[in-house]
């Protein structure tokens, strides 16, 4: 299916961007892209905490690390934001690769491989891939080169952004006056994606805006306390490591600033013997549907190979030494790749089941967001360094 097919879809919400966008792209004359060159482009400095999975009320052993969340950390430098936005907003890459479904107006996907050399190299870059893997507290990639550098926009114009800080700055005299009585009416609690748990184990998100002015954008994750606390957003080059397959969560609408564009890539562990839930719920329907399964079928039967040929090995030198053939690791072996192998049939649904534009939004009731101070909940911050 091309791209274009994804982007005929009635009935979703309308694209307000464009005008601003297309103005944005045009108007730069785009550079001979460079090679990713981490010395030049990376400014990598470490989050100041980060949350485990059991800070929120979860086993440690929900998913691929005991991580949850960080706290917003410094990536990337301005030079390489600014190349990453001029690859992503390029012409080539607005026309053919943007994406809106029910719970995001509007997305880029599926672009990197083809179009931007420059952002695919860096998510694929030794050093940027041992930084992402130290937080996030096991070794990673890219889960698939579909994934790499997923975009989410929300654009407004300079009137829009401005009325909406007149307005933030009201609310602000008004809850002074009140002592704050009236709680905090500025905040605003529309997401820019809804409530949702990722396909993949871990995603990177990485800021492309800049952030002055703003009010809000941040991540709401709903707790295993059953409540749901707010993670800080990044600033411009900055990022925040989530294990977003485990954690429902959904990113709040951005006040008072024109433009958010957020790039998110998509990782699973590099061990080919470690488990992984991929699933393609909440992309099968903004994705190029053959390409999706193609990349997805490969590294599922490339882990299934390499798992293979450790086993065979295994057995062949068992035997070779006159050993008595382990029959419970061999049945325990093949219980593993018969799961592997029934997840990934189950994701790979019919080409005429796929909803174009449809992602699967979890409800989450009685939604309470949490405004006390976590210090005392939060108990194990794992300090890295
Ligand atoms: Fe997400």
């Amino acid at each position: 299916m091309a791209t274009a097919d994804v982007l005929a879809q009635p009935g979703l919400p309308k694209q307000h961007f464009a005008p601003i966008i297309k103005g944005t792209a045009t108007k730069r004359k785009l550079e001979t892209t460079k090679t990713f060159d981490p010395t030049q482009h990376l400014a990598f400095e470490q989050p100041e905490s980060i949350l485990m999975m059991e800070d929120i009320g979860f086993s440690k052993d929900t998913g691929v690390s005991p991580v949850a969340v960080s706290q917003p950390f410094r990536l990337f430098t301005p030079e390489c934001i600014q190349k990453f936005r001029d690859e992503v907003l390029s012409e080539a890459v607005m026309s053919e690769c943007t994406v809106k479904s029910n719970l995001a107006a509007c997305q880029i996907r599926g672009y990197a491989a083809k179009h931007a050399p420059f952002v695919y190299d860096a998510w694929h870059n030794p050093t940027l891939l041992s930084h992402i893997s130290k937080i996030a507290g096991v070794d990673l990639i890219p889960n698939m080169n579909l994934e790499i550098g997923h975009i989410n926009i929300s654009v407004k114009s300079s009137a829009q952004a401005a009325s909406e800080r007149a307005e933030i700055e009201r609310e602000r005299k008004n809850y002074d006056q009140d002592e704050g009585i009236a709680g905090c009416p500025w905040e605003d609690d529309k997401p820019v994606v809804g409530w949702h748990t990722d396909s993949y184990p871990f995603v990177c998100v990485t800021m492309l805006s800049d952030c002055e002015g703003m009010v809000g954008g941040e991540t709401a994750l709903r707790t295993g306390f059953g409540d749901v606390m707010k993670v800080r957003g990044p600033e411009m080059g900055c990022a925040v490591v989530m294990q977003g397959r485990y954690i429902t969560h959904q990113a709040l609408r951005a006040l008072g600033s024109k433009e958010r564009i957020t790039m998110v890539t998509s990782f699973r562990p590099k061990s080919p013997h470690l488990p992984d839930d991929s699933v393609l719920s909440t992309v099968r329907g903004i994705s190029d549907i053959s390409e999706l399964y193609y990349e997805y079928a490969r590294y599922r039967l490339e882990m299934l190979e390499e798992r293979t040929r450790v086993q065979l090995k295994s057995l062949r030198e068992a035997h070779a030494a006159g050993k008595k053939t382990d029959e419970k690791g061999m049945k325990a072996f093949l219980a593993q790749q018969k799961s592997l192998l029934e997840r990934t049939d189950e994701e790979i649904l019919p080409y005429e089941e796929v909803v174009r534009g449809k992602q699967p939004e979890v409800k989450v009731d009685e939604v309470v967001v949490v405004e006390e101070d976590r210090s005392q909940r939060v108990t194990k911050r794992a300090k890295l360094g």
